[in-house]
């Protein structure tokens, strides 16, 4: 059975990038959420859309868990499954910081919600990147798509859960500072993941 491990962070933390480069150094399965099927592909789209401007927070966060639930089924189960690690671009983990703690819904709430999508899988270790305000600012786009044009106060409590996650789950998560160069930041994952590794 190959490890799933998940890159989480708020907005501008270099996660994506990051991702990239572990897969290809674990030979790992790349894939994301939203979007990392042809059915999530589409969730995406609507869900990041601006175009798209107020949607409910149950809604967004039950298309967020339909997202999720093919992409176990389709992507990480059958890699695992196959003996492959899996390098997840965000995951249910994301839901609980944005949907869970920015949109207010309760992290228990949004957490017992997506056990029926997660089938009972969690990601066996996660990355935290833990970029400054001014940091994560510098790094966005000048076109936020609709979750990162929330606002400021949204993307506060969004790290604040998480850390409040890291803290309650000592042994799944590994907290990184995104701040450094992408090559520091690069080795301090790899440090800290490498006696993780089966
Ligand atoms: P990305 O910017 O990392 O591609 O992620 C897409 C956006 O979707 C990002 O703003 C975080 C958000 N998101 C949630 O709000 N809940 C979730 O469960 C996931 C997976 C992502």
């Amino acid at each position: 059975m190959g490890l799933y491990i998940a890159l989480e962070g708020g907005e501008g933390s270099g996660k994506s990038s990051q991702a990239k480069v572990l897969a290809r150094r674990l030979d790992a399965v790349l894939t994301r959420e939203p979007g990392g099927t042809p059915l999530g592909a589409e969730l995406r789209k609507l869900l990041l859309s601006p175009d798209l401007p107020s949607v409910s927070a149950r809604a967004e966060a039950l298309m967020m868990a339909a997202d999720r639930a093919e992409h176990m089924a389709v992507v990480v189960e059958p890699a695992l499954a196959a003996g492959r690690h899996v390098v997840s671009d965000r995951s249910v983990y994301s839901s609980l910081a944005y949907q869970g703690g920015a949109r207010g819904l309760g992290v228990d709430a949004v957490r017992s919600m997506n056990e029926f999508a997660l089938a009972g899988r969690l990601p066996d270790v996660v990355i935290l990147l833990q970029a400054s305000p001014e940091v994560a600012r510098s790094r966005m786009k000048s076109l936020p798509d609709r979750l990162e044009a929330a606002g400021q106060r949204f993307h506060d409590v969004v790290a604040s859960t998480y850390a409040e996650l890291r803290e309650s789950e000592p042994d799944r998560f590994v907290s990184v500072s995104a701040d450094a160069s992408f090559a520091e930041v690069e080795t301090a994952i790899w440090s800290a993941l490498e006696p993780r590794l089966p």
